[in-house]
């Protein structure tokens, strides 16, 4: 049975529900996907100083995530060279050595073993340099973005990352001084498959019924929401970057209260957020600008997400840990330079929006277990319909084009099979509109 069924002519695109539950089609996944993916590692901003670090997984495998003295990136496997155990477990920390507890071997931040007890014991021919700590294939970053790849058989970031630059340039021209993930990150996990997640971090057609709730919190809070979503010559749409990354955004910015899904900004907040826009105008036109305020939700191919509502920035990865069992990080990615207020504001929505506990994540992680429970049905009920919009030219935000080019990349990684895309890829543009979008400047 295929798993991805691409019907042209009806047209009908449907999944088979037996990829969310069984266990070999994840060990291949780890090894067709995950082995052979660009995963996201971090943000510089994590890791300012010399010797600052962070650990985490990254694609199955634990990492260490640094800077060394001379100021470089350096990402290592978390795993002591000698008999292997972890050797940092902390999350986070600064510290010009990483020693490993079980005999005391210590490293340098550029991954070179720097003091070992009793070293005599290993003869004169013993080299220390073959005991450094050991890295991944490939470390390269974009205007922020850390990446790494297990092996070396694969495309540069930027090759790999297509039409996806143009967008995550949307996140970094945030701030002339930079943008910053601020303080922690939100570690929780959902009874789902990976791939649920994927779907959901860009998906329009489940926020008016999926988080009613929310919505109605809003409107109470006085929130005019007939502005944020009207459908005016620009609403959101969906766009194929390539590779499998894809994204629904829009490019008026000039809607929504400057606050987007969140609550309205003060009278001074919003000053703030207009001067913030003539300033980006200046420096990238009025188009760019417009696009910058207007938010997005982006999904880079396996299994990274960069949301933009306005009311903040959230980045959040996802891994396996077994079909039904997925861990997600999530972190706020905000300017350096930012006014007091809409700083509160991104970070209120972080913790009360998009938080564990917050008023969307709790909804959306209650759906996705739901279908994850209905899988269980997958022989007698075996496919997920994901056609949404598929017989129309222009596609939407409540549209499926977004999941759909997950989908193809991910079948063409699983069996080798071609899928044509559905609309013309965008490939790196630079700072122009959306094609296909009219723009809100005359
Ligand atoms: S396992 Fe690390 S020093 Fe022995
Ligand atoms: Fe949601």
């Amino acid at each position: 049975m295929p798993y991805v069924i691409d019907d042209r002519e009806t047209p009908r695109f449907r999944v088979a529900r037996s990829t969310m539950v069984d266990a070999a089609i994840l060990e291949e996944e780890r090894r067709n996907i995950f082995d052979k993916s660009w995963l996201f590692v971090g943000h510089e901003s994590e890791i300012d100083n010399p010797h600052d670090f962070r650990t985490r997984n990254v694609g199955g495998r634990p990492i260490i995530f640094t800077r060394n003295a001379d100021r470089e990136v350096r990402v290592f496997v978390n795993s002591c060279p000698h008999r292997g155990m972890q050797i940092e477990t902390r999350g986070e920390g600064h510290g010009r050595f990483l020693k490993c507890f079980y005999h005391g071997w210590s490293f340098n931040t550029s991954g070179d073993l720097v003091a070992i007890p009793g070293e005599d014991s290993y003869g004169e021919n013993f080299d220390r340099h073959n005991l450094c700590l050991v890295r991944p294939a490939k470390v390269e970053s974009y205007r922020g973005f850390v990446f790494l790849s297990w092996t070396n058989d694969i495309a540069d970031l930027q090759t790999y990352l297509a039409g996806a630059t143009d967008i995550l340039d949307l996140f970094a021209d945030q701030s002339e001084l930079g943008m910053q993930i601020i303080g922690g990150s939100h570690l929780y996990s959902v009874q789902a498959n990976w791939k649920l997640l994927s779907e959901n971090s860009a998906d329009g057609y489940h926020a008016l019924t999926t988080h009613h709730r929310y919505l109605v919190m809003l409107k109470e809070s006085g929130k005019d929401l007939s502005k944020v979503f009207a459908a005016g010559p620009a609403p959101f749409m969906g766009y194929d970057l390539g590779n499998g990354h894809a994204v629904i955004g829009g490019a008026d910015g000039t809607g929504g209260g400057n606050s987007g899904l969140g609550r309205d900004l003060s009278g001074d907040g919003l000053l703030q957020q207009m001067k913030r826009r003539d300033r980006f105008a200046e420096l990238y036109g009025a188009d760019w600008a417009n696009r910058m305020f207007s938010g997005r939700n982006l999904v880079i191919f396996p299994n990274l997400a960069v949301i933009d509502l306005i009311m903040g920035i959230t980045l959040r990865t996802y891994y396996p840990v077994a079909p039904g069992y997925m861990e997600v990080s999530a972190w706020s990615l905000q300017p350096k330079d930012d006014d007091p207020e809409l700083r509160r504001m991104r970070q209120e929505n972080f913790l009360t929006f998009w938080g564990p506990a917050g008023l969307a994540t709790p909804d959306d992680v209650e759906a996705l277990q739901r279908c994850q429970r209905g899988f269980a049905a997958h022989d007698v009920a075996p496919w997920n319909d994901i056609s949404r919009g598929m017989a129309s030219e222009r596609k939407i935000f409540t549209d499926e084009l977004q999941m759909r080019v997950f989908w193809r990349e991910w079948d063409r990684r699983m069996t080798g099979t071609e899928h044509a895309p559905e609309t013309p890829q965008l490939g790196k543009r630079g700072r122009v509109g959306w094609p296909g979008q009219l723009s809100s400047t005359p």
